[in-house]
């Protein structure tokens, strides 16, 4: 089998929910784990500079992120793990990717449209956003880009980008792939819509106790039925997480027929078993190792960029 080289990105866009552990950290964290690829997970710091404004926010939520990959079982030994900001190649590429695509291209790009279709004002760097994203991409010699459905078109768009660069330039780039994740389902949240920051139905990934109780108690039951819909549908989500069948969870539901507060203990509990060990990890994991875990990675991932950032200034005549 052949080596296949896998880059994702991640922005720093906040605290994490258990939707985001089971819908996209647990999924990649396995596949960093998978023999043969080499895997590189990159902080996407500069595309989220087009939504944040906020400097000890962003800052935190830069820490945050490589945490919780780190709390949930990313090995950076398995995975090279870099900030954007740290390897200016992200910057020049995507900048010469600019060059190369026009202006309704770009229109036509969901991150863009949405934000105008909503009448919000976009600013330039959201309207490119795209092309610094394939840059990510096009510096590694990636083959598979693993994202979320909502990054499908990002990755058309960088396909596009090389696709534009070797027309004009020569063969030079690699095409890349997306790798949708499959459907790992959507986890509901206490309302019974998808669990999401912005509808704040969430259940923390990394809460305090409190917080963490007081979510699971605010999951909304109905009086109408005999199984309170909303926790048994995240009770079965939560087991998967800890081994436990859905034989053994319809077991307790059948015992405790319309005791909503017993089943919600039950829920707690396994939440518990699930998320302490996550938990205690993060708040185990120093500033000062993350520091030394993404200067590590940096200069790994430039071994890389670098060499590519020198067949594109070669192809495009910008060295004499
Ligand atoms: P939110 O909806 O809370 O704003 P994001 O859009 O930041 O979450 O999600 C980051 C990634 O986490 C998404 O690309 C998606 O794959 C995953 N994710 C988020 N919410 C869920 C959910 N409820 N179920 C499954 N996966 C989810
Ligand atoms: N746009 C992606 C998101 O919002 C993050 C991202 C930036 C990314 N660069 C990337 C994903 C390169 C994959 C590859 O989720």
């Amino acid at each position: 089998m052949t080596k296949k080289r896998i880059l994702t990105g991640l922005q720093p866009s906040g605290a994490l929910h258990i939707g985001n552990y089971f819908g996209a950290l647990k999924p990649l964290v396995d596949l960093t784990k998978e023999e043969g690829n080499e895997t590189f997970l990159m902080v996407a710091d500069y595309h989220a500079l087009t939504s944040l404004k906020d400097a000890s926010a962003l800052r935190e939520n830069i820490y945050n992120i490589v945490r919780a990959y780190l709390a949930v079982g990313a090995d950076n030994k398995d995975v090279v793990l870099f900030r954007q900001s740290d390897n200016p190649d992200h910057m020049e590429l995507g900048w010469i990717f600019n060059c190369l695509v026009t202006v309704p291209f770009l229109m036509q790009a969901h991150s863009y449209k949405d934000k105008v279709a909503k009448g919000l004002e976009a600013n330039a760097g959201l309207f490119t956003y795209p092309m610094l994203m394939a840059a990510d991409i096009a510096l590694y010699d990636t083959d598979l880009v693993p994202v979320g459905e909502d990054q499908r078109q990002h990755i058309e768009y960088a396909r596009e980008a090389v696709t534009k660069f070797n027309l004009a330039f020569g063969e030079t780039l690699k095409e890349p792939k997306e790798m949708i994740r499959e459907s790992v389902g959507i986890v509901p949240g206490t309302d019974g819509q998808k669990m999401s920051k912005s509808y704040k139905n969430t259940i923390p990934l990394f809460g305090t106790p409190e917080e963490l109780e007081k979510s699971v108690m605010g999951i909304v039951t109905d009086s109408s039925g005999d199984v309170p819909q909303n926790v048994y549908a995240i009770h079965l989500v939560v087991a998967g997480g800890i081994g436990k069948s859905r034989g053994e969870i319809d077991q307790v539901y059948e015992e405790n027929k319309g005791k909503y507060k017993i089943l919600k203990d039950a829920l707690h509990e396994d939440l518990k078993t699930l998320l302490n060990p996550f938990t205690e990890k993060y708040h185990s994991i120093t500033d000062e190792e993350i520091k030394n875990i993404l200067a590590e990675g940096v200069e790994k991932a430039k071994v890389v960029s670098n060499e590519t950032m020198r067949k594109v200034k070669e192809a495009t005549g910008i060295n004499i």
